[in-house]
């Protein structure tokens, strides 16, 4: 596996240059409902797509990243004649990314997909990576493939159009890829001022942000390890995720993100050492930005429950990443129940809740 992202300067040339490169027998692009309006027509000019022929549209929304979206992709790559010598440019946010990753992945077994992310979440985690796949069963990315895309070309142009939640939600991610890397990084990310967003520079954060992941993926592409870096954060994350859903007042991926980093730089601090000043000044930054979650002591056993069924456990265990300090990675840690009530506790003492 080579590395696969190119930050573009001018995505017009790069992504011509690309697919000029590129030797295939015909090119489906599939967006949602959104990004067909909003910025396929960019993608179609640049690269002289005569007709819509080729295009292939799902609605937009993680609640149709199922069987019958996927079913509709594959009929139409089927219907349309798509070989093994096909290309699949999946452009749209991560529910795109993830669902047209794994329609590559699956048929014919086995097209060529490039991804061109167009959310900062999506940018910094879900197209980058080759983690692919559906919800089913009601069970997020129940089944899926890790499936590596040819190409993620990211042009942080697309952004520029995205609402303050949204930045939010992908910025979460950059914390957590800053948290798991150096002070240096560390110290670029908890920096920045979202409020008075400079694209120049959050370009460049998103440059080094991608770099963090992909050299854990080139390490681990399949999550036998190192890998496990990638979900800190998300073991109670993935929970008050959920929880929010339960009670009717869904929380944006990268919201719960910054709430579950909350509660396992906690873990980390009373279990691996984490420094407690830096402990304070992660919570101090989320505090500014992120409104909190508000949950109480009834919704524990909920959460504790959850957390048991995330997928990333092995037997009985919850498998946590934890932190002995800024990129001094822990994996495969196991917490005791009252710890990790500790750090529910920790996270509504810290916002108030
Ligand atoms: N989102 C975590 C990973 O790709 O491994």
């Amino acid at each position: 596996m080579d590395k696969n992202v190119i930050i573009c300067d001018d995505l017009k040339s790069e992504l011509q240059g690309f697919m000029q490169g590129l030797s295939y027998d015909k090119l489906f692009v599939l967006t949602d409902e959104n990004t067909k309006r909003y910025c396929y027509p960019v993608v179609r000019d640049i690269l002289g797509l005569g007709s819509d022929a080729s295009l292939v549209t799902i609605q937009a929304g993680d609640t149709h990243k199922n069987l019958e979206s996927l079913s509709q992709i594959w009929a139409f790559l089927s219907d349309n004649g798509a070989t093994r010598h096909s290309v699949l440019l999946n452009i749209g946010g991560g529910m795109v990314t993830d669902i047209g990753g794994f329609a590559g992945a699956t048929f014919k077994r086995g097209i060529r997909t490039v991804n061109l992310p167009t959310t900062l979440m999506a940018s910094v985690d879900a197209a980058v990576g080759g983690k692919t796949g559906i919800n089913f069963n009601g069970l997020k990315n129940e089944v899926g493939a890790f499936y590596q895309p040819l190409c993620v070309f990211i042009d942080c142009n697309f952004l520029k159009t995205l609402d303050r939640e949204n930045i939010l939600s992908g910025y979460a991610e950059m914390m957590k890829h800053a948290l798991i890397s150096s002070m240096e990084r560390y110290a670029s990310v908890f920096l920045y001022d979202i409020d008075t967003m400079n694209f120049g520079y959050l370009n460049r954060l998103v440059e080094q942000s991608v770099a963090v992941k992909e050299e854990i993926v080139l390490q681990d592409p399949k999550e036998q390890g190192i890998r496990k870096a990638l979900n800190f954060g998300h073991t109670v994350g993935h929970a008050y995720e959920s929880l929010s859903f339960k009670k009717q007042a869904p929380l944006l991926h990268g919201h719960a993100v910054a709430a579950g980093l909350v509660s396992e730089l906690y873990l980390s601090y009373k279990l691996c050492g984490f420094p407690m000043g830096k402990l304070s000044q992660v919570v101090a930054y989320i505090k500014e930005y992120y409104s909190p979650f508000v949950f109480d002591c009834n919704d524990y056993e909920t959460l504790y429950q959850l957390m048991t069924h995330d997928k990333k456990n092995e037997g009985n265990h919850i498998n946590f990443t934890l932190l002995a300090n800024i990129g001094d990675i822990r994996i495969n840690q196991t917490v005791e129940k009252e710890k990790i009530l500790e750090s529910l506790d920790f996270y509504r003492e810290s916002f108030g809740v």
